[in-house]
């Protein structure tokens, strides 16, 4: 081990714009189908390791608040994936802080473990290669692989642990869009991802979801790289309801969406028929993004904040990869 101990990283939740929704090999996080997402810039991750010898156990702060159970031992167990590659058996104290609150609609595991991964290595004094560090984001959170290149990022599903991993396709500047999140009121906390993809392959959509998944992909990237905003949108549309099929025919079955979900879908529906460059997508829970270009940004945080049930409106811009902002 070189005398580096502690790392910060930093790194940027993203939307999935064609969705990760089951897996091959749960444990290994090898999913069923490829997946195409944009990081979001300005919300943030930071995430400082600490490899210590005088540390007897593993220890994880999160937004200064001393975590245990499940969310320290999923921390842990990411952590023994780093001393295996670094050939250590120390003991890291973790400190991470999102500038979003949780709650925001906006899914933290995935800046989360890009973080964590890139701090996590460069303490232990491992230098991975980008497609490395995906990989190893991959086995924290699968969409953490897809906020460690900057951008527009591809998951590519790979055949094996050896080559799933995520890679930009454009950079941030390629599409200036923008995620006008709309955060419902009085949202519960949800059925969790990683209990829902375990469930993914109980719903007898499943299989034709994931069989067209490559034709989507296909159509998703090029409209990216032509920034055809109209077949985007059609093809970004048509997988979060595909998806949304899925979880709902699973057993037991997931219902995320709440009435002003659909409210909103509705709306962004119609203003896109009338010519507003906006459409929408849906995770595991009942908050919209609208996804937009920059020009309809303005329209779209109206539209949408005028809906009833809509709590907040926060608007992310198309961001950069996981970075390191300080070693010592
Ligand atoms: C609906 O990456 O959060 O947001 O690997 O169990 O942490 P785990 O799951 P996670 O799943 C993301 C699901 C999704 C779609 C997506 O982001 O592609």
């Amino acid at each position: 081990m070189s005398d580096i101990s502690r790392a910060t990283a930093l790194a940027h939740p993203n939307i999935a714009f064609i969705k990760y929704w089951g897996n091959r090999d749960d444990a290994l996080r090898l999913p069923a189908n490829g997946s195409i997402s944009m990081d979001l810039a300005g919300l943030e991750t930071r995430t400082t390791v600490r490899f210590d010898p005088a540390l007897r156990a593993d220890s994880l702060s999160l937004n200064n608040s001393a975590m245990t159970g499940k969310g320290l031992e999923r921390v842990s167990a990411f952590l023994d994936l780093v001393r295996r590659m670094a050939g250590f058996d120390l003991r890291a104290a973790v400190d991470s802080r999102n500038n979003f609150p949780s709650g925001a609609g906006i899914a933290s595991s995935a800046s989360a473990f890009a973080a964590l991964a890139l701090a996590a290595t460069k303490a232990a004094g491992l230098d991975l290669t980008e497609a490395e560090l995906s990989r190893l984001a991959r086995r924290g959170s699968g969409s953490a692989c897809r906020s460690v290149p900057g951008g527009f990022v591809e998951w590519l599903p790979g055949s094996g642990d050896e080559d799933s991993f995520a890679v930009s396709i454009a950079p941030p500047e390629h599409w200036p869009l923008v995620d006008v999140v709309a955060i419902l009121s009085g949202a519960h906390k949800p059925t969790g991802s990683t209990e829902g993809h375990a469930l993914a392959g109980t719903s007898p959509l499943q299989a034709a979801r994931v069989a067209d998944a490559p034709r989507r992909l296909g159509i998703c990237r090029q409209a990216i790289l032509t920034r055809d905003f109209a077949a985007f949108a059609e093809i970004v549309e048509l997988d979060s309801t595909l998806m949304h099929a899925v979880m709902m025919t699973s057993a037991p079955p997931l219902f995320y969406w709440q009435p002003a979900t659909l409210e909103v879908l509705a709306a962004v529906r119609q203003a896109r028929s009338k010519g507003l460059a906006a459409c929408a997508t849906v995770d595991a829970g009942s908050n919209v993004h609208v996804i937009c270009e920059q020009a309809a940004g303005e329209a779209v945080v109206k539209l949408i904040g005028s809906i009833p049930g809509v709590r907040e409106v926060r608007a992310a811009q198309a961001g950069g990869p996981a970075r390191i902002v300080e070693v010592e």
